[in-house]
């Protein structure tokens, strides 16, 4: 390819590399042949020797001897490990539910920007930035960083990750992120990478990846009118986004190819709360709420806040002694979800929040009032069967409905719920886990392999 050819600042390494393949092949089918046989024969000790350990302590819970890579790479093993009752260790079970899991991937590998620290690094000064409902932009890179879908070779990459954190800029007045200065940042930075490395131009931006994790995503603005005037940035319009903001109906701010993913909530602080929490079934709390409600919400632009949804929710519940609705904020509030049997997730300004993550995560079951919602990774997380939907206009009947569900069928709902891989799959761990939300959005990216550029390494010569 032409524009390949012109020797980059770092392509000579390339080069050599590239070239390498040819001259070397056949000492590397010999290689690989004594690789393959010393394989083979380490494998069946393996084998063996894991059953044979098993055998041994055939009492509860064994660790499973066998790593993760030896099992995906022989199945034919699979089946007699299948009929070892011995494991009930939840990692060990999702291995063999989906067995060909590690290779959902299809081997792809992402390229991950090493960019200034002005646009990443220099935020974290403020511990704020890595913890809070925004912080998906920092835990997906440090979970990328050490994957191993992540390649150091920016020539073998499907796709390239541009870690730029714009949610960390705290006002200094109210404290919540500012991002005026999103779209700026965001464009500095691709014209960054744009003029250092070759990719951006190959592909227009087709196979990058950004985060947008604020109310209204790739849109960079808090007010939906704005957002929706503003569109997304021209200058990302080809490329990918991950972001909190989805709806079902057409929406400016998602007229682009994007991913849903989950708010940020600390996988640590869920740990400590379980820790905390005595999670014997006994949930006093019947219908929980605590956050912003608006008494008498003021017309912004047209726009009510929620709706007017929470505050319909505070007119009708208020005293209603099966509800627990509280209006201030209160650091321990994790563990009234813990309590809870019904948490409610009403649109705020954007409709989507992190009760949804928190309630799911709890075992609390999260009632939905946020009409149009696109919810994140529906191929991991059976929403229908955790999760209760009331339109907005319905909330007026939302004892009636709660009643109802909890008479009938609440206890299977909460079973389903209580699946240890649905709330691994809405919290972004580090390292990434298999199953975690990092690893859902790099199975959403191996759906879009067709927007990858890459060339062929032997087009260039
Ligand atoms: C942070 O936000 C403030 C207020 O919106 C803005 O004036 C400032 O330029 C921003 N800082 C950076 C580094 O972009
Ligand atoms: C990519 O295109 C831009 C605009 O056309 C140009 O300024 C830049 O030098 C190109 N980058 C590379 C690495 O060739
Ligand atoms: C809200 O304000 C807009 C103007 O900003 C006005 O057109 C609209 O009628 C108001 N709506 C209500 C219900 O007051
Ligand atoms: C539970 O019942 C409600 C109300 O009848 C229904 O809408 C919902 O789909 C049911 N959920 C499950 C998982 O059965």
């Amino acid at each position: 390819m032409l524009e390949t050819k012109k020797p980059l600042i770092r392509s000579s390494g390339f080069y050599v590399r590239m070239r390498l393949p040819h001259n070397a092949r056949n000492n590397r089918n010999l290689q690989k042949s004594f690789c393959y046989r010393c394989f083979k024969w380490i494998l069946w000790f393996s084998i063996s020797f894991y059953f044979f350990s098993s055998f041994l302590i055939t009492s509860n819970k064994p660790t499973p001897s066998l790593s993760k890579t030896t099992i995906s790479h022989f199945r034919e093993a699979r089946a007699l490990i299948e009929e070892q009752p011995l494991d009930s260790s939840a990692a060990f079970r999702h291995h063999l539910k989906n067995p060909g899991d590690s290779n959902i991937l299809k081997g792809m590998k992402v390229y991950v920007y090493d960019l200034p620290s002005k646009y990443n690094r220099d935020w974290l000064s403020n511990e704020r930035c890595s913890s809070h409902l925004f912080a998906a932009e920092v835990a997906i890179h440090g979970a990328l960083m050490s994957s191993e879908a992540r390649t150091l070779d920016p020539w073998e990459a499907d796709f390239f990750f541009v870690p730029v954190y714009v949610s960390c800029n705290f006002s200094k007045v109210n404290g919540f992120p500012a991002i005026g200065h999103a779209r700026s940042l965001m464009a500095s930075a691709v014209r960054h990478i744009s003029s250092q490395l070759p990719f951006w131009n190959h592909s227009r931006g087709s196979d990058h990846v950004f985060v947008a994790t604020h109310d209204f995503g790739s849109c960079f603005h808090t007010m939906e009118d704005m957002a929706m005037a503003d569109g997304v940035p021209e200058f990302l319009r080809n490329s990918i986004i991950l972001q909190t903001f989805g709806v079902k109906h057409k929406h400016p701010c998602q007229d682009v190819e994007n991913v849903v993913i989950p708010p940020y909530v600390s996988p640590e602080s869920v740990r400590a709360t379980l820790e905390k929490s005595p999670l014997d079934g006994r949930r006093d709390i019947f219908a929980f709420f605590r956050g912003k409600m608006e008494v008498h919400p003021k017309n912004v632009s047209g726009r009510f806040y929620s709706k007017r949804v929470r505050t319909m929710i505070w007119r009708r519940y208020g005293n209603d002694r099966r509800f627990y609705l509280k209006r201030h904020r209160f650091a321990g509030y994790q563990s009234e979800i813990a309590r809870s049997k019904f948490c409610l997730c009403p649109t705020g300004w954007a409709p989507w929040s992190p009760r949804l993550v928190e309630s799911v995560a709890l075992g609390c079951v999260p009632v939905i009032i946020a009409d149009g919602i696109r919810l994140p990774f529906p191929s991991a997380v059976p929403w229908a069967a955790i999760s209760l939907t009331v339109a907005e206009k319905d909330v007026d009947q939302l004892g009636k409905i709660l009643e109802h569900v909890a008479a009938t069928n609440l206890t299977s709902i909460q079973r389903n719920l209580w699946d240890p891989e649905v709330r691994k799959s809405l919290l972004f761990y580090d390292p990434m886990l298999e199953g975690d939300a990092t690893w859902q959005v790099l199975v959403a990216l191996s759906g879009k392999l067709d927007r990858s550029h890459k060339k062929p390494r032997v087009s260039i010569q």
